[in-house]
């Protein structure tokens, strides 16, 4: 299997219920090698041009607003296989759909506010680690 990247971000309902520590105790439990992190507060533009592919479905504007609303925290990690195993330790996008155990499932209040983001491919790993960091700022 190969050593991927996936950006996962601890969203704003993750930091206001006080869950980031738990959260990337986790991650780190799961073997994600965390190569960066930091707290950072999205402007309306920036959380739309991170869910840009979402753009017109009914819950973009929503998902905006949700993003924008808080501290965010996204976290660049490598592990081999990362992408399918980070949304696995994640859990479905729907906390009532996710398996026993995940993240989702344990913290999250429903579809719309659901934690954490994890990348859904390789190719966007790379992207959206590039969105958040500078490759001098992964170590
Ligand atoms: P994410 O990108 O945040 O990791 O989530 P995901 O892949 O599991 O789900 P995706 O389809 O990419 O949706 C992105 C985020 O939009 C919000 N959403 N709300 N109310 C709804 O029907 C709805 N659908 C999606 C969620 O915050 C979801 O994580
Ligand atoms: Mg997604």
């Amino acid at each position: 299997m190969a050593v991927e990247r996936t950006l996962a971000i601890l969203k704003p309902d993750c930091v206001r219920k006080n869950l980031q520590g738990e959260v990337i105790a986790r991650v780190q439990k799961a073997g994600f090698k965390i190569l960066s992190m930091k707290q950072v507060r999205l402007t309306k533009e920036t959380a739309g041009a991170f869910y840009a592919v979402h753009k017109g479905r009914p819950f973009y504007d929503g998902l905006v607003e949700f993003m924008s609303s808080d501290a965010c925290i996204p976290l660049a990690l490598e592990k081999e296989n990362a992408v399918a195993d980070f949304r696995k330790l994640i859990g479905a996008t729907d906390p009532k759909e996710a398996a026993e155990g995940t993240i989702r499932k344990l913290f999250a209040d429903n579809k719309g506010e659901n934690i954490v983001h994890g990348s859904d491919s390789p190719e966007n790993g790379k992207i959206e680690v590039a969105f958040f960091f500078s490759e001098r700022e992964l170590v």
